[in-house]
């Protein structure tokens, strides 16, 4: 890739990921007017990691690189994830407008979420710190509008106040340290953004639900924890059957240690003087197996079930995902 004038919207888009200051472009480099740190890109995916990723993120990496294609099968042959991005996520986040604006999306993997929105917006950064999503998502989307970018998003090279919104889909919950990314998202965004995400919650499993309303004689709720311990083995390996890749993952607890309840984000976004509101989604009140059906019309209905008790029985802190939506205060207060 060879970074002359044709770049400049480039210059202006991105800064030293260390330093923060913007960059020079020499031949098939850009380098930092500061420490001098060169990137350079291939295919016009630009690689602006900077510096040398610890051990959680390098796992983290390779995982996103070996998983790729598998991952995005997993996700369009699975309705659940289907409708709950349609029914339920780009609903909640289309009450803000996404026409015109300048989109970044933080762990964008292979663009399933939220290449469905390039169209609107008028640009869209896709920023991974793996390359093969990246080449996956520009292998299925390429727009003059739509840039990729590898980094790190608890370092990313963009400049302060750059966006108008920034997205996450599913991706904080990958991070040794989510409140490194939180406060970046303050950095990056601008005064009037907003940032939208959806983000897995702790877990809770079909038989806690159960026993919360029912609340079961304590025998009773021993044989079915039993019962679900022997389902959820079956369940695994029939999972591991269709997505191989899954049983070289020996680290999965730890990849995804970044899950957090809704109450750690409603304090974390204070903290950054950000106000949060958010909408819960999805409830474990069935074995995984029948949420994970190939059969739309139940697993439709199991959603919409699960949305009546969530707001019926006020089971929100049970809920598979929460939806988040953070402004700004309105005194207009910057991250610190
Ligand atoms: C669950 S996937 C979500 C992908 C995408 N948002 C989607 O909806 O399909 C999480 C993504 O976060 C990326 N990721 C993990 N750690 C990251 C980091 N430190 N910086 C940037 N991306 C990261 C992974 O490579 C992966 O693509
Ligand atoms: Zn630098």
């Amino acid at each position: 890739m060879t970074f002359n004038s044709q770049y400049r919207p480039i210059l202006d888009l991105l800064v030293c990921p260390e330093c923060k200051v913007g960059l020079r472009a020499q031949e098939d480099k850009l380098i930092c007017s500061n420490c001098n740190s060169e990137f350079t890109g291939s295919n016009g995916i630009y690689n602006m990691i900077g510096g040398q990723l610890n051990e959680h993120d390098l796992e983290q990496q390779r995982v996103a690189d070996e998983t790729c294609a598998g991952y995005h099968k997993f996700l369009t042959t699975r309705p659940l994830y289907g409708l709950i991005r349609d029914k339920y996520v780009f609903p909640y986040w289309l009450k803000d407008s996404f026409d015109g604006k300048s989109i970044l999306d933080i762990g964008s993997g292979t663009g399933w979420s939220t290449c469905v929105i390039a169209a609107r917006a008028s640009m869209l950064v896709n920023l991974d710190i793996s390359l093969e999503r990246l080449r996956f998502a520009k292998a299925r989307l390429e727009a003059q509008n739509v840039i990729y970018v590898q980094g790190d998003m608890k370092k990313t090279p963009f400049p302060d106040k750059k966006f108008d919104i920034i997205l996450s889909y599913g991706s904080l919950h990958h991070l040794d340290n989510p409140e490194t990314a939180i406060a970046e998202i303050g950095r990056v965004m601008n005064k009037n953004g907003v940032f939208l995400a959806i983000e897995p919650n702790i877990k809770f499993t079909w038989v806690e639900f159960w026993n919360e309303i029912l609340h079961l004689p304590k025998p009773l709720e021993k044989r079915i924890t039993n019962l679900y311990k022997v389902m959820q083995k079956y369940t695994k390996k029939q999972l591991e059957k269709e997505q191989p890749y899954l049983k070289n993952i020996k680290s999965k607890e730890k990849l995804h240690e970044g899950i957090r309840d809704i109450d750690w984000y409603k304090n974390m976004f204070a903290k950054f003087s950000f106000k949060l509101e958010y909408q819960p989604v999805g409830l474990e009140m069935v074995p995984p197996r029948l949420l994970m059906s190939k059969n739309i019309i139940l697993v439709e209905s199991l959603l919409k079930c699960s949305q009546w008790c969530i707001n019926r029985f006020k089971k929100g802190k049970n809920a598979y995902f929460n939806i988040m939506r953070a402004t700004r205060d309105a005194d207009g207060a910057t991250t610190k």
